[in-house]
């Protein structure tokens, strides 16, 4: 263990750090710019990151999360567990009744490469049973070579930016408190929304652009989908799902109500009642009942973001997405 934690020596990492760009969110915490994207400065966070791209050796049948967060990865990850893992655990006896999915689909950045002790090590990642199931929020640049050149397959999940900043807002506000003090007032939503446009977190727009383009040119390497279709149509996308992991579903199988059995299981309501999922903390500063909060579309109609703010955010849009065929 000791040995794949001095891969990357913490000196190396220091010295990168001084080169890049750094700026400040939420206040004062320190990020910096690397390979276009923002992450935070916290040498040991950083660290996972270089560690993660240098080492992680994909395997063929791999399949992983991607994401920018707060767009529905939560969701995304206990549909891909239900429907990978469908014939070894149905549902009535799935792992997802008593543990968080982000503790069955783990996140390679920060957890795996990172300091979080509940998760497996890199060294164990060699032991586990294929197909592998990961998940990451770096964006497509700044994967590791051995994903993009091996056979393993990416699903990516997106949302209305709206609606993914208001949810940002909520998910951070207990560890802001934490850090800050009970009586500090927070940021604004108008704070969240300033920074959201300046590219603080991501930035988004080139986020999803970036696995869009991917997904385009290698639609058997990459599967997009969007939070908004997920909820229209389930039933379609999970079909999507699990035929882009070889793992379709058989008519017999759809006609006894397999597909809508996941659906059920995997819906918010579901999720946020079990006791896996209630009690506890992940990282241990993230409450995990935290990674389920209303699970609407729209919810940004629901707080102060005024005519102005959305018009802007509509520029914005129609900067960064035109001439890519991608929409909110
Ligand atoms: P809200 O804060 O708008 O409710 P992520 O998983 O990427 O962190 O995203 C979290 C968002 O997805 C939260 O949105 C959360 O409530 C929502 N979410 C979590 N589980 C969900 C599910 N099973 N179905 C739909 N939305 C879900």
């Amino acid at each position: 263990h000791d040995e794949v934690k001095n891969l990357v020596h913490d000196d190396e990492v220091e010295e990168l750090k001084q080169c890049l760009p750094k700026d400040y969110i939420i206040g004062d915490l320190e990020i910096v710019k690397y390979q276009g994207f923002w992450c935070f400065a916290d040498t040991n966070m950083f660290k996972s990151i270089l560690m993660f791209q240098r080492h992680f050796q994909a395997r063929e049948s791999d399949l992983i999360v991607a994401s920018f967060p707060k767009t529905g990865t939560t969701w995304l990850k206990s549909i891909l567990y239900s429907v990978v893992n469908r014939f070894k655990h149905p549902i009535k006896q799935s792992p997802l009744l008593t543990n968080h999915p982000h503790e069955l689909v783990c996140r390679l950045e920060y957890d795996i490469y990172g300091d979080a002790f509940d998760y497996p090590r890199p060294h164990h990642l060699s032991e586990l049973p294929s197909p592998r199931l990961f998940h990451t929020h770096l964006p497509y640049v700044t994967l590791p070579e051995s994903i993009k050149v091996s056979g393993c397959r990416i699903l990516y999940i997106t949302r209305n930016p709206l609606d993914t900043l208001v949810s940002m807002m909520y998910f951070a506000m207990k560890p802001l408190k934490e850090l800050v003090g009970e009586d500090v007032e927070l940021p604004s939503i108008e704070y969240y929304f300033e920074d959201f446009c300046e590219g603080k977190p991501g930035p988004f727009f080139e986020h999803v652009i970036e696995y869009w383009k991917q997904s385009l040119e290698q639609p058997n390497k990459v599967l997009f989908l969007k939070y908004e279709e997920l909820k229209e149509d389930p039933i379609l996308h999970l079909k999507r799902v699990a035929e882009f992991v070889d793992m379709p579903f058989t008519e017999i199988k759809e006609s006894e109500g397999v597909i809508e059995e996941i659906i059920e299981f995997c819906s918010i309501n579901n999720l946020k009642e079990l006791e896996g999922n209630k009690n506890g903390v992940i990282n241990k500063i993230y409450d995990k009942k935290s990674y389920f909060r209303k699970g609407e579309v729209g919810d940004w109609t629901n707080h102060s973001i005024t005519p102005v703010m959305v018009e802007k955010m509509k520029k914005l849009m129609q900067e960064k997405l035109e001439g890519t065929g991608l929409s909110f």
